[in-house]
């Protein structure tokens, strides 16, 4: 881990500008620093101790020329782990390192009442306006739930590639679509966490529902949707707002896995669109990334 990949991981946690979260690593290590030159210690229970050590000056031998010299006084800071660190360390990491990522077992949830309230299938239609013969790819689809409306609303005329890197939820919408109308309309793809076999420049609509939060290397992955896109595609996201821009965890991911829309709208420049913010839902913010002009 470098010091930019500790800012990074603070902007998206807490959702701040780069220059802020810069900023609070900064203070923290010039602290640091500070204590150690007055010779204090630091103590961070769990983790260990900074402390500084002096050792006096001695008379000592130039290991070359056996000439004895004086050796200066000086003072070393020191790392004194702590019990619960080499615990911790000792027991090497947790299994689960995506855990930011849904889990099946929770399906149903995906349409309990309170989440069809806060993303309404009438907004969906709205918000991805359908033409009949859309190609359209649902990324990070699960059970489907944003799909529906948009068969529904073109009447089954289109290609709709549900894509999803766990076989247990395209599995699952298998089973919902046998008894839901237009269900036999739509393809399966299993992906990976860093490529989606579909052909290059062949999508009309990428949608990421609920998805981008649950990303590993979102840039990367924007990267990817861009080279899957037509010249005159968009990668629509729908995400869930963060509580300081007024969502709330009634429903939805937990608070400290959402990511804000600023975050989203640095990262999709970065992964080089040009973006479009339309407001749609109440809980949940939408970013529509199109090709640049060329
Ligand atoms: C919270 S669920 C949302 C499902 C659906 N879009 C909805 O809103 O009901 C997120 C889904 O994204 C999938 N997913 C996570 N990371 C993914 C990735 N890199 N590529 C494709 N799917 C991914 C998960 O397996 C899961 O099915």
């Amino acid at each position: 881990m470098t010091k930019s990949d500790l800012i990074q991981i603070i902007i998206n946690r807490l959702n701040l500008q780069p220059s802020k979260a810069e900023q609070i690593v900064n203070i923290v290590f010039d602290q640091m620093v500070d204590a150690l030159n007055k010779g204090e210690r630091i103590e961070i229970r769990g983790f260990g101790v900074f402390e500084v050590r002096s050792y006096k000056g001695y008379q000592g031998r130039n290991p070359r020329t056996g000439e004895s010299t004086d050796v200066a006084p000086k003072r070393l800071p020191f790392f004194k782990v702590g019990k619960e660190l080499r615990e911790r360390v000792a027991e090497g990491p947790k299994e689960k390192v995506d855990s930011n990522v849904f889990d099946p077992s929770n399906a149903e949830k995906l349409y309990s009442p309170e989440r069809r309230e806060a993303i309404p299938e009438a907004l969906i239609k709205e918000m991805i306006d359908p033409n009949p013969g859309i190609i359209l790819a649902d990324v990070g689809t699960g059970t489907g739930y944003f799909l529906w409306p948009l068969l529904e609303a073109v009447e089954g005329q289109g290609t709709f590639y549900a894509v999803d890197t766990s076989e247990e939820m395209l599995e699952k919408l298998k089973a919902i679509s046998e008894h839901r109308a237009w269900g036999e309309k739509i393809e399966y793809v299993k992906s990976q966490p860093d490529h989606i076999p579909l052909p290059e420049g062949s999508l009309d609509v990428i949608l990421l529902g609920s998805v981008y939060h649950e990303l590993q290397n979102r840039i990367e992955f924007l990267r990817v949707l861009k080279r899957l896109l037509r010249p005159d595609g968009r990668v629509v996201i729908v995400d869930w707002k963060p509580m300081l821009d007024g969502g709330d965890d009634t429903v939805g991911p937990k608070a400290e896995e959402r990511l804000s829309r600023d975050v989203a709208h640095r990262e999709m420049i970065q992964a080089g669109f040009e973006i479009r913010t339309p407001s749609i839902f109440q809980k949940l913010w939408t970013l529509v990334g199109i090709m640049p002009e060329v």
